[in-house]
């Protein structure tokens, strides 16, 4: 057997992200999986991510000397020598993020960062910088992979699709990962890695065929299907002790969205196609998800980094302890570097993995990693419902890289207007006329 001994240079694209320390743990924890020689952080918010390279600089002095760890916001620097680039970039920050959710809800449509007319103008945003860091690692890094997970996923694929069909990028989420997660605990396994699944549908859009243990091939579908009727994907207990109020709601509220089609089992997301009103009369337009996170998430991460510069150690922090779900993530990078070809999802252009579904379509579907990218796993027939839904869908996101790639206005006013979650094209026009404005610094010129 021929010794390999390699080991591996990765760059976070986002280093201010407030996922990055965790991720960054987790990266540590798998060193015997998947090791590293280098570990860089680029982003183009210098100040935001001073504060957590500083942190990370501790954490890495204390646990791994021998990786080498730096952070910077010149492209040159961060993309060269690199074999991973991981995408974890928001663009226009939790800033434009509050817009997205706000201004639709102002017009009586429900505001969300990755669905409706938010997660479309999030997608118009984020086109051109992951584009951008594209050609940057092409560029510097030519071997290198792109696992990207900066939203709105759907939209950015599409682009990836249509601007650079080359290039070496998987584009990829963690919402399935997480629910499958809590399907392996209602079922009495331990984690995701113990289920095997079909699965298909568009990012934040899909629906399980079946769900089965992964060792012996039991089916778990109809006992998941029986607890997710009543309970929807809520565990409880120790679980999901730091599980937040509202995606508390959102795993609660999946036993109603499991009613659409008792023949699969629901992506959470769905909610937001099946019940907009709810979700509309249900939402505070002057407080929205994103002022949670500002109130928490982003308060505790920066508070933590803050502490652990102040004290010069990273001993006993948060990440320590608490369960990242950016482990999949790693595994992911492991099975591309190791040629594994373990089962994970990602969005690709359909080409027959959902037979009744058109080429070119970006779909979510299972995929097999390995050294040569993704090849799909097929599933079969998307239902009748879900026919009718991915088509809709999918137009809007295809509409959306029109508006951007021919500066149109238009197009941007047909993805809006054709979106299930808007109910009227003059609602529509209002809601992107607000946007226009406010997204003038990051969108293309709109004619
Ligand atoms: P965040 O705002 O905390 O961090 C994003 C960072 O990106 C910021 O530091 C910002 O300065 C930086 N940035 C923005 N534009 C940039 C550019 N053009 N170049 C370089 N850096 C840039 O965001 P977050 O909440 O931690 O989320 C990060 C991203 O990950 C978002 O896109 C979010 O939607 C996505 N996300 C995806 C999944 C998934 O399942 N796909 C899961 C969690 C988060
Ligand atoms: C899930 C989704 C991501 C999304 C995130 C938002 O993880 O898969 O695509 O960005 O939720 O979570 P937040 O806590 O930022 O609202
Ligand atoms: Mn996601």
């Amino acid at each position: 057997m021929v010794e390999d001994n390699r080991k591996f240079s990765v760059v976070i694209a986002g280093g201010g992200s407030t996922f990055t320390p965790g991720f960054v743990i987790n990266l540590l924890k798998s060193q015997d999986k998947f090791p590293l020689r280098k570990l860089k952080f680029y982003d183009n918010d210098a100040e935001r991510q001073k504060k957590i390279g500083d942190a990370v600089a501790i954490i890495m002095k204390e646990r791994a000397p021998e990786i080498e760890f730096s952070y910077t916001t010149d492209p040159k620097e961060a993309f060269t020598d690199v074999d991973f680039v991981m995408g974890s970039i928001r663009v226009g920050k939790y800033e434009m993020r509050s817009y997205d959710e706000k201004i639709p809800l102002k017009y009586g449509v429900y505001g969300q960062e990755t669905t409706g007319p938010g997660g479309m103008a999030y997608g118009l945003r984020s086109i051109k910088s992951i584009i951008e860091i594209i050609d940057w690692m092409e560029e510097y890094s030519p071997n290198a992979w792109m696992i990207n997970y900066s939203n709105t996923i759907a939209i950015v694929s599409e682009a990836c699709r249509r601007f650079r069909p080359n290039a070496k990028v998987i584009n990829i989420c963690d919402m399935p990962i997480d629910l499958m997660d809590r399907m392996a605990v209602i079922a009495g396994r331990k984690s995701f890695k113990d289920l095997d699944f079909k699965y298909y549908g568009l990012n934040h859009f899909g629906w399980w065929k079946e769900v089965r243990d992964r060792k012996t091939g039991e089916d778990l579908t109809p006992m998941l299907k029986e607890y997710v009727a009543k309970n929807g994907y809520w565990v409880g207990g120790e679980y999901d002790e730091h599980t937040e109020a509202s995606w508390e709601a959102t795993f609660k509220e999946a036993a109603e969205v499991y009613q659409l089609d008792p023949t699969t089992l629901p992506n959470t997301y769905l909610q937001y196609y099946y019940f907009p009103q709810y979700e509309v009369k249900n939402a505070d337009p002057k407080h929205t998800r994103t002022d949670e996170i500002l109130e928490y998430r982003q308060k505790l991460v920066f508070g933590e980094c803050e502490r652990i510069v102040k004290e010069g150690t990273a001993k006993g922090n948060l990440w320590d302890y608490s369960e990242v779900h950016s482990e999949y993530i790693v595994d992911i990078c492991h099975a591309i570097a190791y040629n594994t070809h373990e089962k994970f999802l990602a969005n690709i252009p359909n080409n027959g993995a959902i037979s009744n579904i058109a080429d070119d379509a970006i779909v979510e579907v299972p995929c097999l990693f390995g050294a040569d990218g993704v090849q799909p796993i097929c599933q079969g027939e998307a239902g009748r419902l879900q026919y009718g839904m991915i088509n809709e869908q999918v137009t809007c996101e295809k509409l959306v890289v029109d508006a951007y790639e021919q500066k149109s206005y238009v197009k941007m006013l047909e993805a809006f207007a054709l979106n299930k979650t808007v109910p009227d094209a003059s609602v529509a026009k209002k809601i992107l006329d607000d946007m226009m404005v406010v997204n003038k610094p990051y969108w293309p010129d709109l004619k």
